[in-house]
């Protein structure tokens, strides 16, 4: 018996987590605390929406006294910590919505933890979910490890990082019973499209130019969102309090490859004529700080706990396009809006 605090819930990779756990833990509680940004979205969880064991709670985790609440109504004993401000366009535009966010709000997380578990943690958890950015670039060879130095580049990694750091801080200091996971590139069902993968879909089928950073020679380690989600559960019930766990796809393509790809399937499943998006292509201006290269090594959390990716990338790339074919009313939804203006302000 849980009673879980999912921050995020509403997000991309929350939502596919909170899906998951409600649906094979009836015996759990699961909260979703989330501030419905512009990136949280209810619609991710019309599946569990009247399920015995979930509820929503809007709020945001900036809010001291709205924390505090949530912790003590519903005797939290698990926080798996996911709200954020995740894009790292945005935090180059302002990156003080990004500190505010990701380092005061899990610091208020922290704290309101520490205050009401009191010292009493057994059986407690404070999962703080980050990102493989904090490590910052790699050349051409090498892998991410659980040793690897700190060293972000953007707005955006350094807020995680910062993140991460308090997490540790309050573990060593407090005795607070913290796990953190670094994860590479999620891709998958219900992501914003202002991430790179869904953007490239939703712009294919709209025929709206493909705008490629930079020589569109980095690299990133992509991995399914399901099996993100199947790691953070293994990792909530086998990881060891302390630890830090890198979870990645051992899956490394380079952008204008990933590009290729996705044009020849999107087109084969709409029917068009081979080759027939390659017009979209459109080398833009790079963004600053542009990491080249991200790829983890996941051994750790394999000969640990037992887990590692699933799904082959050929197959999940499949149905993930074929997701965002069947779901347009969602990507619609979405599309319309303010998004038309975070478009137009980035890339037009
Ligand atoms: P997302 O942007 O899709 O979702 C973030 C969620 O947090 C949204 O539902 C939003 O409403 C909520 N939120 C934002 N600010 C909030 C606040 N102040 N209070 C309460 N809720 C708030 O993000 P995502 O891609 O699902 O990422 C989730 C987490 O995983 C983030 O911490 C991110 O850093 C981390 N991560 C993401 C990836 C990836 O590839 N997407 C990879 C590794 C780690
Ligand atoms: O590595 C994990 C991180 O992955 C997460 O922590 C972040 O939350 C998530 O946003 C993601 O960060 P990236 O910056 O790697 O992802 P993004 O989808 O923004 O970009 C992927 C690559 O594609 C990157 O090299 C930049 C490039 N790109 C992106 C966009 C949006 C383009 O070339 N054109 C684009 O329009």
């Amino acid at each position: 018996m849980k009673n879980i605090l999912v921050t995020g819930g509403a997000g991309f990779i929350g939502s596919n987590l909170v899906r998951s756990l409600v649906k094979n833990y009836p015996e759990y509680k699961i909260i979703n605390f989330d501030a419905l940004t512009y990136a949280g979205n209810l619609l991710n969880l019309k599946e569990v929406k009247s399920k015995k064991n979930y509820q929503f709670i809007k709020g945001n985790i900036c809010n001291k006294k709205d924390v505090q609440k949530v912790l003590l109504e519903n005797k939290i004993d698990s926080i798996i910590h996911l709200a954020a401000e995740s894009h790292v366009d945005r935090s180059i535009k302002n990156p003080i919505s990004f500190a505010e966010t990701n380092i005061i709000g899990t610091l208020i997380l922290l704290e309101a933890a520490k205050t009401y578990w009191n010292g009493e943690y057994k059986n407690k958890i404070f999962y703080h979910i980050s990102t493989d950015e904090v490590f910052g670039s790699l050349e051409e060879k090498g892998l991410f490890s659980e040793n690897s130095r700190y060293d972000p580049h953007s707005p955006y990694s350094a807020s995680k990082a910062s993140s991460d750091h308090f997490v540790k801080a309050y573990g060593d200091t407090y005795g607070l019973p913290v796990i953190i996971s670094n994860c590479s590139n999620n891709y998958g069902p219900f992501q914003f499209p202002e991430k790179f993968i869904p953007l490239l879909i939703n712009n294919i089928i709209n025929n709206i130019p493909i705008p490629i950073y930079g020589d569109g020679e980095n690299i990133r380690d992509w991995i399914y969102v399901e099996d993100h989600v199947r790691a953070i559960d293994m990792i909530l019930h086998k990881g060891l309090i302390g630890n830090t766990y890198l979870v990645g796809g051992f899956n490394e393509w380079r952008n204008i490859e990933l590009v290729n790809l996705i044009i020849k399937l999107t087109d084969q499943l709409l029917l068009r004529e081979d080759g027939y998006s390659n017009q979209l292509i459109t080398f833009v201006k790079d963004r600053a700080g542009h990491d080249r290269r991200y790829a983890i090594d996941s051994t750790k959390i394999k000969n640990e706990i037992g887990w590692e990716p699933s799904l082959r990338f050929e197959q999940g790339i499949y149905v993930t396009i074929n997701w965002y074919l069947k779901n347009k009313k969602w990507l619609n939804s979405i599309t319309s809006g303010d998004y038309k203006n975070y478009y137009k302000e980035t890339y037009l």
